[in-house]
């Protein structure tokens, strides 16, 4: 019998722009990604807890401190479209496929990293996530986080890959850098990798390349 392969049939959805996007946490980075996909033709479903910043985002207006070049008019976009949802309900993340994680990760006030944003967006994903979908983390962690934080997050739901794809963006360059600025994709699975470069050439120019070796345990 051949090798089952779960994320085939999500790879060529990824292709045809059939899959169909989350992303949790819509600040600068969530936000802008987000966009960005919608823009690229997939239906993207923005999750953020914080009920202001999506009554800002229905009205039209970007709930961030400072503007972003191109950014405004992505949004705007994208929701004229249908392409761009938004949402304070968990409940609305049925369905999706790829799941992009973009909480803030701070650190706490004796200078460790505080995961609890993490933990919290990891669990809310468990809860809706069918299997066969991809979860891509985005936020910076630390080293160890994905084996220590997110895996367990998924220990029930062995058959959702993830991945790290950390941000990699300058405030004040938002969109050209995510489009044009190489991302590094971790993962332990040469499919799962080969998904998520798919996904990220959809938005992203600039060259492919592969490095193979796993990260020493922590
Ligand atoms: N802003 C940058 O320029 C930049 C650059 C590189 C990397 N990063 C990293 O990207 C990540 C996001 O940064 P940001 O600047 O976009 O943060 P942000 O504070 O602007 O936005 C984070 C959003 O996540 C939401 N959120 C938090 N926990 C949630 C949960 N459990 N469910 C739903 N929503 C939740 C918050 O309400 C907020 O709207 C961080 O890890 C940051 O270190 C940011």
């Amino acid at each position: 019998m051949g090798r089952v392969e779960p994320f085939g049939d999500l790879r060529a959805r990824v292709s045809d722009r059939s899959a169909r996007l989350a992303v949790i946490g819509l600040g600068y980075v969530g936000l802008s990604v987000a966009a960005c996909f919608a823009a690229a033709r997939f239906r993207v479903i923005g999750l953020d807890r914080d009920a202001g910043r999506i009554a800002a985002l229905r009205a039209g207006r970007l709930p961030l401190a400072h503007s972003e070049p191109g950014l405004e008019d992505l949004v705007v976009a994208g929701a004229r479209t249908g392409a761009l949802d938004v949402t304070t309900e968990h409940g609305d993340l049925s369905g999706a496929d790829v799941f992009i994680v973009a909480v803030d990760t701070p650190i706490d006030d004796r200078k460790r990293p505080d995961t609890s944003n993490l933990r919290a967006a990891c669990d809310t994903i468990a809860r809706h996530a069918r299997p066969g979908s991809l979860v891509v983390v985005e936020s910076t962690v630390a080293p160890g986080t994905m084996r220590g934080v997110v895996a367990p997050a998924f220990a029930r739901a062995p058959a959702v890959a993830i991945a790290h794809c950390p941000e990699r963006v300058r405030p004040g360059r938002l969109l050209a850098n995510l489009r044009g600025m190489e991302r590094l994709v971790g993962v332990d699975d040469a499919e799962v990798g080969a998904l998520c470069v798919e996904l990220y050439s959809t938005i992203l120019h600039a060259p492919r390349r592969s490095r193979r070796g796993r990260p020493p345990r922590p």
